[in-house]
């Protein structure tokens, strides 16, 4: 690329000689060379073109913090928490030019509570064609690594694939799904790339972004929620500190975490445990009716009431959380 890149320059001199050349005669053509000039080497350079058509990794990590918000705003319901500390979180490492670690993300949740779908969006923002980037990398423990005796090639194949992703572009996002289902100790292979290190063998992994996805923990967050419903309190009104630090010790705590007495926690190496809450009725409703506009239809409230109505709710008594978030939202809709 940098040898095409002096190709253009190189262009751009030879106008500049052929504008001297006719200099004397024709100040006009004068500036429409100088013009054409400045052009290619100002704003066409091979880099700008070649990027235009095919992916290249970010030098600068850029992040419109408004598109994020509205999008976060417009298409994730009844989490407030997540979508407060998600913001600040990316807002905040993406304009430090010299962030001291790669930021490490865990979210946890029962399913349908929307985490993969925050990481989704997560990666869009950062990497235009999303989980289909180069730069972006899904590790889903069930598909990736299976079998607890091969636990020592896991290890080894992550430590290769991040150390190789990370040399071909820092800004790489690395989402790890499933935690819950992932054989204890596989994780910590990659402890040495969360840390404080300026470098490891010549690579930095500072701008990379780390991103767990877990239901472990879900009893946790429901219980805080449910506590706070049966006090009378708002929903809304739940903070990040009424949960973090259950959420962390708890994870840390359950053998089916994949984050089982691991180093990643004791060593603080976890940016931000994030609790993603159960869905109540109104959520499944406003997923319902995204989910038919995305289809381009217009909202009938009739069948919005319908769907929301065909889910399971719990605990038994009062029935107010929804078995399994907005997840099967889509298929019920199918069917209407
Ligand atoms: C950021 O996103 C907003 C909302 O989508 C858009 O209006 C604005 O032009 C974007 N800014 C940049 C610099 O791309
Ligand atoms: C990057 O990660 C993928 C897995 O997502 C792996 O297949 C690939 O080999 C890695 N690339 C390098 C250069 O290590």
């Amino acid at each position: 690329m940098p040898a095409a890149g002096r190709l253009g320059s190189g262009a751009a001199l030879w106008l500049l000689l052929a504008a001297r050349t006719v200099a004397a005669i024709d100040p006009i053509s004068v500036s429409v060379a100088l013009g054409a000039a400045s052009v290619l080497t100002g704003l066409v350079t091979y880099t700008d073109l070649y990027c235009r058509f095919a992916e290249c990794c970010p030098k600068k990590q850029r992040l419109n913090e408004t598109a994020l918000k509205l999008e976060l705003e417009e298409k994730l319901f009844g989490q407030h928490l997540a979508t407060e500390v998600i913001l600040k979180a990316l807002t905040g490492f993406t304009n430090n030019n010299n962030p001291r670690k790669p930021l490490t993300l865990s979210l946890h949740g029962w399913a349908g509570t929307g985490k993969n779908f925050v990481s989704q969006i997560v990666a869009e923002n950062l990497h235009a064609k999303g989980l289909k980037s180069n730069f972006v990398h899904l590790f889903v423990s069930t598909l990736h690594f299976p079998h607890e005796q091969q636990t020592k090639l896991y290890q080894d194949q992550l430590q290769q694939w991040i150390r190789g992703n990370v040399s071909a572009c820092a800004s790489s996002v690395f989402i790890f799904d499933e935690m819950d289902k992932l054989h204890p100790g596989v994780i910590d292979a990659i402890k040495p790339f969360l840390d404080y290190y300026e470098q490891i063998d010549g690579v930095s992994y500072r701008k990379a972004i780390f991103i767990f996805l877990s239901n472990a923990g879900g009893d946790l967050i429901t219980e805080t929620a449910l506590e706070f419903w049966r006090t009378g309190r708002k929903r809304e009104d739940i903070q990040l500190k009424d949960m973090e630090h259950v959420l962390s010790v708890g994870v840390f705590n359950n053998k089916h975490s994949g984050l089982w007495r691991s180093r990643l926690i004791d060593r603080n190496l976890i940016d931000y445990f994030i609790p993603f809450l159960p869905l109540e009725y109104t959520h499944v409703k406003m997923c319902v009716r995204a989910e038919m506009r995305a289809r381009g239809s217009a909202v009938d409230e009739d069948i919005v009431t319908r769907v929301a109505d065909e889910m399971t709710f719990f605990p038994k008594d009062e029935k107010i959380y929804s078995d399994r978030g907005c997840k099967t939202v889509q298929s019920r809709l199918d069917f209407q």
